[in-house]
C-alpha cells in the first residue's frame, strides 16, 4: 500500500468511511487493527495514518492503544474522535468525562476562519495537551481540534467523514494533500491489483466456489474472482424458480460467456414443491433460505472438497448484519446466510470493504455489461414474496408478465425511481371485461426513491405513465382487471409486500 493511507481501527462505526473519504480524493486507504506493529506499518510504508473513532474510554488500563512507536515514524498522524484522545492521553495529556458529552451537529470555532457544524458523539474529551500541541478549533464544551505540526500530528474530536460535519471533504484533502502529500492517482483499477494479489495469494491453487445470485454483488465478485484465479473458481447459480421474465437465461448468458466455470441448477420444481400450501410471508421466507442452502450443499459435494467459499458482502451489508435492522422485521434471505452451515476453510469477500456505488463502477471496469451492473435490488426469495399468500406457477406467471411491463415502461423514463416491481396482492376484485364479469386479483405497482434501501419515499410518478402501464396490464394479462399504485413510504411500509 506504499504511498497510501493506513487506517487504523479502534472499533468506530465509521472506519469504512474514512477510507472511502480517502479514496474519493484519489488516494488508496487501507484499513488494518489499531494493534498493528510498527514495523508492519513500516513495511506498509503509508504516507499517513489515521487513528479511528472507537467506543473505548481511553485511560482505562483495558482501553486499546497504538503502538507508541508509529507516533514516532515520522509519518502524519490524524486521530479522529477515541482517535485524537488516544493521541493525546499517549503522548502525556490528560482525558477524562467532559460533563454528558457532545451528540450530533455541534458548532466548531475555528483559531482562523469560520465556525462550521460537525458531527460530534463523544463523552470524553481531551482536558489537558500535551507538550508541544495547541488547540486549533474549539466548540462551546470541548477542545474540537489540536495540532502538533511540527510532528505532524493531529487530531479532531468530531467527524469529517461524516456527511453531517461541513467541509469534510476540504478537511480530508488538506491533510491528504498539504500535509501527507498524496499523489493523488488512486483509480478504482488499484483496488482490482490489490484484490487480485490479495486473493492469489490466499488461495494459492486451490478451488474456490461462488453462490452467484446474478445480482449485482455476486456478479462483481465472479468478475473479479474469474481474473484473479480464471482455472479455479466454480460459480453456482441456484434458479428456484422465481426470477424475474428471462432472468435466470439472462444471468447464463452473460456468464457462461466468461472464463469461469458456471453451473446453473434448476430448481424451480423443488422450490415450488416445498411452497406448496405455504402462504405466511415468514414461512415463506424461511423454507427458501433453507432449501436454497439444501441445493447449494448438494452442489458443493458434487463437486468435492473445495477449501474456499466466496461471497459477494459489501460493507453496508455488513453494517445491517451487525445492526438491529431488519431481523425483527423480515428476514432478509441473500447468501450471506451459507457459511455459518457449510464447512468452508476460509470464505473470501472481496468486496467488503467497499459501497454500493463502487461496486457499480468495478463491475463496469471489469467488462460487465451496464444492465448487469445497474441492477435494482432483487431479493432472495424472488417473486415468491411478491406474490401474496401461496406462490403457484399461475400466479408466478401473471406477476412476471405484468413486471415485465411495469418494468418495461418505467425503463424508458430519463429520470428513474431507484426501485420499481409489481405485486400480485392477495385482493380479488370485481371488474368487467367485454361483456363479462371478472373477479380475479389486483396488481399493486411499487416504485420507490431511495438512497440507502432502508428507508423510501414512493416515487411521484407521472399520472400518464401510471395510465400506461395499467391499461397494458389490463389488457395484455387477461385474468387482471385492476391496477393500483401503492403510495406509501417506508417506514410505516416496508419496500417488498412480504
Ligand atoms: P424491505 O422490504 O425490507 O426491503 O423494506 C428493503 C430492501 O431490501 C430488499 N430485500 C431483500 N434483499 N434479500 C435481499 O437480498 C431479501 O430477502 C430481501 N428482502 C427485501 C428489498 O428489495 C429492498 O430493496
Amino acid at each position: 500500500m506504499s504511498g497510501g493511507i493506513l487506517v487504523l481501527d479502534f472499533g468506530g462505526q465509521y472506519k469504512e468511511l474514512i477510507a472511502r473519504k480517502v479514496r474519493e480524493l484519489s488516494v488508496c486507504s487501507e484499513i488494518r487493527p489499531g494493534s498493528v506493529s510498527a514495523n508492519e506499518v513500516r513495511r506498509l510504508a503509508p504516507i499517513g495514518i489515521i487513528l479511528t473513532g472507537g467506543p473505548n474510554r481511553v485511560y482505562l488500563p483495558e482501553a486499546p492503544k497504538c503502538d507508541p512507536e508509529i507516533l514516532s515514524l515520522g509519518i502524519p498522524v490524524l486521530g479522529i474522535c477515541y482517535g485524537m484522545q488516544m493521541l493525546c492521553h499517549m503522548l502525556g495529556g490528560e482525558v477524562s468525562q467532559a460533563g454528558t458529552g457532545e451528540y450530533g451537529r455541534v458548532k466548531v470555532t475555528p483559531g482562523a476562519g469560520d465556525p462550521f457544524m460537525a458531527l460530534m458523539s463523544h463523552r470524553d474529551a481531551v482536558t489537558r495537551l500535551p507538550d508541544g500541541f495547541h488547540v486549533t478549533a474549539r466548540t462551546g464544551a470541548c477542545v474540537a481540534a489540536c495540532e502538533n505540526a511540527a510532528r505532524k500530528l493531529y487530531g479532531v474530536q468530531y467527524h469529517p467523514e461524516s456527511a453531517h460535519t461541513e467541509g469534510g471533504r476540504e478537511f480530508f484533502r488538506k491533510f491528504l494533500y498539504d500535509i501527507c502529500e498524496a499523489a493523488g492517482d488512486y483509480r478504482l483499477d488499484d483496488c482490482i491489483d490489490r484484490q487480485t494479489q490479495a486473493i492469489k495469494r490466499t488461495v494459492g491453487q486451490e478451488k474456490v466456489l461462488l453462490a452467484l445470485s446474478g445480482g449485482v454483488d455476486s456478479s462483481v465478485c465472479a468478475a473479479l474472482l474469474s481474473k484473479a484465479i480464471p482455472g479455479q473458481l466454480i460459480c453456482v447459480f441456484v434458479d428456484h424458480g422465481f426470477m424475474r421474465l428471462g432472468e435466470g437465461d439472462e444471468i447464463e448468458r452473460i456468464f457462461s460467456k466468461r472464463k469461469l466455470r458456471f453451473i446453473r441448477v434448476n430448481a424451480a420444481a423443488r422450490f415450488s414443491g416445498k411452497l406448496k400450501g405455504v402462504t405466511d410471508p415468514e414461512t415463506k421466507r424461511r423454507i427458501i433460505g433453507e432449501e436454497f442452502i439444501r441445493v447449494f450443499e448438494e452442489e458443493a459435494a458434487k463437486l468435492g472438497k473445495i477449501p474456499y467459499l466466496a461471497q459477494g458482502t459489501i460493507y453496508p451489508d455488513v453494517v445491517e448484519s451487525g445492526g438491529a435492522y431488519g431481523a425483527a422485521i423480515k428476514s432478509h434471505h441473500n447468501v450471506g446466510g451459507l457459511p455459518e452451515t457449510l464447512a468452508f476453510y476460509g470464505v473470501i469477500e472481496p468486496l467488503a470493504g467497499l459501497f454500493k456505488d463502487e461496486v457499480r463502477t468495478l463491475g463496469k471496469k471489469l467488462g460487465l455489461p451496464a444492465a448487469l451492473v445497474n441492477r435494482q435490488p432483487f431479493p432472495g426469495p424472488g417473486l415468491a414474496i411478491r406474490v401474496m399468500g401461496e406462490a403457484t406457477e399461475a400466479k408466478l406467471d401473471v406477476l412476471r408478465h405484468a413486471d415485465a411491463i411495469l418494468r418495461e415502461e418505467l425503463d424508458r423514463l430519463r429520470r428513474r425511481p431507484d426501485q420499481y416491481f409489481a405485486v400480485l396482492t392477495g385482493t380479488r376484485s370485481v371488474g368487467v371485461k367485454g361483456d363479462d364479469r371478472t373477479y380475479e386479483p389486483v396488481i399493486a405497482l411499487r416504485a420507490v426513491t431511495t438512497g440507502d434501501f432502508m428507508t423510501c419515499e414512493y416515487a411521484p410518478l407521472p399520472h400518464r405513465v401510471l395510465g400506461r402501464i395499467s391499461s397494458r396490464i389490463t389488457s395484455e394479462i387477461p385474468s387482471i382487471s385492476r391496477v393500483v399504485y401503492d403510495i406509501t413510504s417506508k417506514p410505516p411500509a416496508t419496500v417488498e409486500w412480504e
